[in-house]
């Protein structure tokens, strides 16, 4: 069963400043210890996705379309269960999340509370779990007995990884979680969540801008452009061979690291991402793409497969042909 199975996701916020369509028709699917990572520009709509999966969004925000989370419909369950999944079926770790650790109490008892939360166990037994939970993400457990201050930034992002993973959720989705950090921390703490989720089998869902580390963690990569994925396949693929004109930039924004022809002639896109309140017509990407076709603002462009594991939304990529029935039949027999 999926971990996580997003299918025709719509989510339109209300408020003063107007309509804002901010995803538009988004479906994703994760099995157990898949890792995808989502990027596109900021406002494209990545953190709304990651929200809406565990049914955090704004109240009078419009949702519509299914998010199952290990085979549960997030969007009609209670209350009751909502609060049950939220962290032992999935939890996220938010860009600072670090600076959302409680000032006036010690590390351990923080990555304890939901354990004894969830699974109601004593708060010294929490506790334990709490220290060796700390050393799977590296920090020492003497640092258990520590308050927030005490630790640097990397660890305290250390911290949150340790409480995302306290009650063993499915799924984690980190966004933007280590922007904050410096890039040695950053690279750190990459590779730890990278063998944490490859260890327990846990899907993850990594969200960021920069495409570069999302290839080296994730298997898969989408990427999304005013509220909708444009390309969707294995990493590496679409960061070095993507086939969506907004995904060819943004991949050559983030030159490859030691090639120096790259560090010469970075490809960055100019232009910002459109105002989703105000969308352009056909191919929401046709002002800013470089190889625009007289179509393109006039052709609503969805999703077309490449290659069977493989797909961009854009009228230049030449879909893949059906299989035909004897083929099907032949592999059959294979
Ligand atoms: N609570 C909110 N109310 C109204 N608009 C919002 C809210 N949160 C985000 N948005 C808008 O939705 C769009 C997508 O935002 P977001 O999901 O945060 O994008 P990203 O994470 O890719 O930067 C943006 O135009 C943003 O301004
Ligand atoms: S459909 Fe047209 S405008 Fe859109 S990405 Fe492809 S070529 Fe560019
Ligand atoms: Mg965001």
């Amino acid at each position: 069963m999926p971990a996580l199975e997003i299918d025709d996701l719509r989510i339109t916020y209300r408020g003063s400043r107007g309509v804002i369509p901010a995803v538009r028709g988004i479906s994703l699917s994760l099995e157990p210890g898949d890792t995808l990572g989502l990027a596109g520009e900021s406002g494209c709509g990545k953190s709304t996705v990651a929200a809406a999966a565990l049914r955090l969004l704004p109240p009078g925000t419009e949702v519509s379309g299914r998010i199952m989370l290990g085979g549960e419909d997030i969007l009609t369950m209670s209350f009751g269960r909502l609060r049950a999944v939220r962290w032992a079926g999935a939890s996220i770790v938010f860009q600072g999340a670090m600076h959302s650790l409680n000032p006036v109490h010690r590390i351990a008892r923080q990555v304890a509370e939901p354990i004894v939360l969830h699974e109601g166990v004593s708060t010294d037994a929490a506790e334990k779990r709490a220290i060796e939970l700390m050393a799977q993400v590296g920090l020492p457990a003497w640092r258990a007995r520590s308050y927030p201050h005490e630790l640097s930034g990397g660890q305290r992002q250390r911290v949150m990884i340790a409480m995302a993973l306290a009650c063993s959720p499915q799924l984690i989705i980190a966004d933007e979680a280590t922007t904050a950090l410096d890039v040695m921390i950053q690279a750190q703490v990459l590779a730890l969540l990278e063998g944490l989720v490859a260890d327990r089998n846990i899907a993850l869902i990594m969200i960021s801008h920069d495409l570069s580390v999302l290839a080296e963690t994730c298997a898969r990569l989408a990427v999304m452009y005013a509220g909708k994925l444009v390309e969707e396949g294995p990493s590496h693929e679409v960061f070095g061979h993507a086939r969506h004109p907004y995904a060819q930039a943004l991949s050559a924004a983030f030159p490859t690291v030691g090639d120096p022809a790259e560090r010469r002639n970075p490809h960055g896109l100019a232009g910002d991402p459109p105002d989703p309140a105000a969308l352009p017509t056909g191919c929401s990407f046709h002002p800013r793409c470089p190889v625009v076709m007289d179509t393109c603002a006039s052709t609503q462009v969805e999703l077309r497969h490449a290659r069977s594991d493989w797909q961009a939304a854009c009228l230049r990529v030449e879909p893949m042909a059906p299989a035909q029935p004897a083929m099907l039949a032949e592999e059959k027999h294979d």
